[in-house]
């Protein structure tokens, strides 16, 4: 909200536990004022860990043999949007990694049974894929997309996400493509990515804004052992970004960061819709009530069924070995932060 980028900063680099928690109520106000009280649940089903890409923070990435892969059928996943109706969750999020092998027409029909059976908003999440596919799954009746941009800084992106498809526009403009074929769109970041600066945090939050994203999704970067990038980390003898920079702005991957970026994405974005990410609860617990303190309106438990959950190891989660959905903590974090549990479809509100 009109903050500017030396603004940003200044916030980004405040350690003052008081000027911080004026920002983290200043970004609850503004969430109050204008996503409500309501917490919306998205039933996520991360329905495939097939990958073809190599992004180097990521434990999908298609040269870690370690990693069993599955892929679920249509009437898995049918199954598991049942159980979000029956939740009561409005929405279900498919996730996957990017296999361009899987059939668009394929998943297309998921959706259009998904949305005859039970009426769901349904949010897709498979990564970059030809326009024609975005536009047969909206034809289908998709309503959202994710695509994070992960970050701004288009080097440092350059490292982590080798190989880039040629001839494919990059993802701020697969957004706006999206947009246009009437998707709600989401964007996101992770934070403390080794090489990653302040700098370029402040600019992550000035181009959501810009794109006027619907959904915005941070999360601390959380080193895996067996992807390059988690390698190098323990290399260095480091257990988080923060312990190894490579600049003197590196931005730690630490929950006070990850807690700054949601409150200024808030402030920036005040009508997205904006989770309390697992991630965050996982680099600390109970850090989904401290999301949803700072400006997060949106949680989403997991409902891919167990004996997948644990082979979708983007990065290394008790959770997942537990195969807790961690519903019943999600309740608790919604009543403990004085909110409602959300109901309905929970789409954008434009004000
Ligand atoms: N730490 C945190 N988040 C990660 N993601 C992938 N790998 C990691 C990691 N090591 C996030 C990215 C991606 C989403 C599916 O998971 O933001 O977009």
């Amino acid at each position: 909200m009109g903050l500017t980028q030396d603004e940003i900063l200044t916030r980004l680099r405040e350690n003052d536990p008081e000027k911080l928690a004026e920002l983290y109520r200043r970004a609850d106000a503004v969430r109050a004022g204008h996503v409500g009280e309501e917490v919306h649940l998205r039933g996520l089903i991360e329905f495939s860990n097939i990958c073809q890409r190599s992004c180097t923070y990521c434990g999908l990435r298609r040269e870690n043999r370690m990693l069993p892969r599955y892929q679920m059928s249509a009437e898995e996943i049918i199954a598991g949007a049942g159980e979000a109706r029956a939740r009561g969750y409005g929405t279900v999020v498919l996730q996957s990694g990017e296999d361009l092998n899987m059939s668009a027409t394929w998943l297309g029909d998921v959706v259009r049974w998904i949305k005859e059976r039970y009426g769901l908003a349904v949010t897709l999440s498979v990564g970059e894929r030809p326009v024609e596919d975005y536009r047969l799954w909206r034809e289908c009746g998709a309503d959202r997309y994710l695509l994070k941009s992960e970050t701004s800084d288009a080097e440092l992106l350059g490292d982590l996400h080798p190989p880039r498809r040629s001839g494919l526009p990059i993802r701020p403009e697969l957004l706006g493509i999206l947009r246009d074929l009437g998707y709600e769109i989401g964007g996101g970041v992770m934070v403390g990515l080794p090489g990653q600066s302040v700098a370029s945090l402040a600019r992550d939050l000035e181009l959501f804004a810009e794109l006027d994203l619907d959904m915005i999704g941070i999360g601390p970067y959380i080193p895996h052992p067996g992807t390059p990038l988690g390698e190098a980390i323990s290399a260095a003898g480091g257990g988080a970004a923060g312990e190894a920079p490579r600049s003197d702005d590196q931005a730690p991957n630490s929950v006070s960061m990850t807690l700054k970026m949601l409150s200024l994405a808030r402030l920036a974005c005040p009508e997205a819709n904006i989770p309390a990410t697992t991630a965050l609860a996982t680099a600390q617990d109970g850090g989904q009530l401290l999301g949803l303190k700072c400006g997060a309106n949106v949680i989403m438990p997991n409902l891919t069924p167990r004996m997948y959950r644990e082979r979708y190891e983007i990065y290394p989660s008790p959770w997942r070995a537990e195969g807790a959905d961690g519903h019943s903590a999600i309740l608790a974090a919604i009543s403990e932060a004085g909110r409602a549990v959300g109901q309905g479809p929970g789409g954008r509100r434009r004000g």
